[in-house]
């Protein structure tokens, strides 16, 4: 099922009026809503005495339950405290409402901002509310209550203003379908995630929203590009490569377009440098780039903004078999370049050299790649921040900052050029690994040979490696949606 979102200027009272399965109130601290709570709203007496006691005591995440109470038409309302009214405090207040929702069957929500200065803070209250509600769908058999999705049909969210929220409802009503999006396509299994899959999902999106074009390129194509490197990846797969073009022009024609780059490894292996058992499932988030760049795009067809922004995703599986390529195998990727392969698992930066080389073409104001690239990433930052690297300072702050309005952090890292030393092969250019110690930036200093020709840059760069945030393991695994919130926050302050 669908959610649908809607957006009414209700004040408390209204909101206690609305008629839904469930009521959620964001109440900041005491200080901003005295004035709430002093007012005649049905529950202004309860509220008050709560606060009055320690157990809510205005702390962010907070939760008081009321059922059945007089003057509110919903079965259940749960007043939420936000703290200081911060955005990570309104998207840990709702987080903890919807989890005292959990296991009720909600189809119509009401979440009233009650505070002026709270719905700025719409699009993280949206997201959290569809993050908390999301369900895996794609695979599940016809027997199981999965099948159907999220139950909860209907959010009504109520703020002071609608007319002056709308632009920030838009913007998170863009952020819940696109993150919504990557999730599916980053959460399904490699089967039925393919490359000829993914590029069927871009044409279809492109078709259902006509201001994104797509084209979608075969092996053929992609070796009269001269694509060497990226297609000594797919060597070993029975699956065809795909390298998918999306296109969103809403800008003036003029205007240079950003270049999102996501790496499309539907499933990694490692090839002959095989990976070891444990986990390896968990290798069908390889894509979790191409995800959020596909996400993005459903966003911004949602939106409709005054930008142009090109997508590319080079999609290919990882496999070994008697095709594949073999350690010490020498390729040319689509510049001249050429590169030792020296492990075939360090294959997300040879689809991507050749994806940036091809990015030139479009003379575009900034590149930025996205790729779950490197386990050391993860290893230097774990699930909270991805790695951000740029030749660019005014790029990476940029990107930085929107990270952090949306929540969805990176970290600068360096890219000094003693790290590309390992690089250096006695058989070609370069060599696609170096030996062991800061991997992740090793990985990027890779990628940043292909952004330049004799020292000089192409383009504004900036890598994000992923590897660590985009999806979660253990119960909780899936897929995160990340980074299409830094993302779409970075576009649209553009
Ligand atoms: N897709 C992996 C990176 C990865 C590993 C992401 C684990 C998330 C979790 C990438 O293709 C890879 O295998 N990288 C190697 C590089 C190494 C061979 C230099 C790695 O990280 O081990
Ligand atoms: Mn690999
Ligand atoms: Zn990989």
């Amino acid at each position: 099922m669908t959610m649908k979102f809607s957006l009414k200027s209700l004040s408390l009272t209204q909101a206690c009026l609305e008629k839904s399965d469930a009521l959620l109130i964001l109440m900041p601290s005491q200080a901003k809503s005295d004035k709430a709570s002093r007012a005649s709203w049905p529950l202004a007496q309860l509220v008050q005495g709560a606060q009055a006691s320690d157990d809510f005591d205005g702390k962010a995440g907070k939760t008081l339950a009321f059922y059945g109470a007089a003057g509110v038409a919903s079965r259940v309302a749960v007043v939420l405290s936000s703290g200081k009214g911060s955005a990570k405090d309104v998207q840990g207040a709702v987080a903890a409402g919807m989890a005292a929702l959990k296991g009720r069957s909600v189809k119509k929500l009401t979440i009233c901002l009650g505070d002026e200065s709270q719905s700025q803070h719409l699009p993280i209250v949206m997201q959290a509310v569809a993050d908390a509600t999301y369900v895996y769908t794609a695979t599940k058999g016809t027997g199981t209550k999965d099948k159907s999705g999220r139950a909860l049909a209907q959010v009504t969210v109520g703020v002071v203003d609608a007319v002056q929220a709308k632009k920030a409802f838009a913007h998170g009503q863009a952020l819940v379908a696109g993150q919504d999006f990557a999730k599916e396509w980053a959460n399904r299994p490699a089967n039925f995630a393919t490359p000829t899959l993914l590029g069927e999902a871009a044409k279809s999106l492109a078709k259902a929203h006509p201001v994104v074009a797509c084209e979608v390129l075969g092996p053929k194509e992609v070796a009269r590009l001269g694509m060497g490197s990226f297609m000594s990846v797919a060597r070993g797969s029975n699956e065809p490569l795909r390298f998918i073009v999306l296109k969103y022009m809403g800008g003036a024609k003029s205007a240079a377009p950003t270049v999102l780059i996501g790496k499309g490894v539907t499933f990694d292996t490692g090839g002959i440098s095989l990976k070891g058992g444990a986990g390896m499932d968990e290798m069908k988030f390889d894509m979790c780039g191409a995800a959020s760049v596909l996400g993005t795009f459903r966003a911004l067809a949602e939106l409709k903004p005054k930008l142009n922004v090109i997508g590319l995703i080079p999609a290919t599986e990882n496999m070994p078999s008697g095709h594949a390529t073999k350690p010490g195998d020498v390729v040319t990727a689509m510049d001249g370049q050429t590169i030792e392969v020296l492990n075939t698992d360090a294959e997300g930066r040879l689809i991507l050299n050749d994806a940036l080389v091809y990015a030139k073409r479009f003379k575009p104001a900034a590149v930025v790649d996205i790729a779950t690239l490197t386990g050391a990433c993860g290893v230097a930052l774990g699930g909270v921040r991805a790695g951000l690297f740029s030749t660019n300072d005014a790029l990476a702050d940029g990107l930085l900052k929107a990270g952090e309005r949306a929540l969805d952090l990176a970290w600068r890292m360096p890219l000094d050029d003693e790290y590309a030393e390992g690089l250096k092969s006695n058989f070609a250019d370069v060599a696609n690994v170096a030996p062991p110690g800061g991997g992740a930036v090793t990985a990027a200093k890779f990628l940043e040979r292909f952004t330049k020709t004799d020292g000089e840059s192409h383009f504004p760069w900036a890598h994000l490696d992923i590897a660590g945030v985009a999806w979660k393991s253990g119960a909780a695994k899936g897929s995160t949606a990340r980074p299409v919130g830094l993302l779409l926050e970075w576009l649209l302050s553009k």
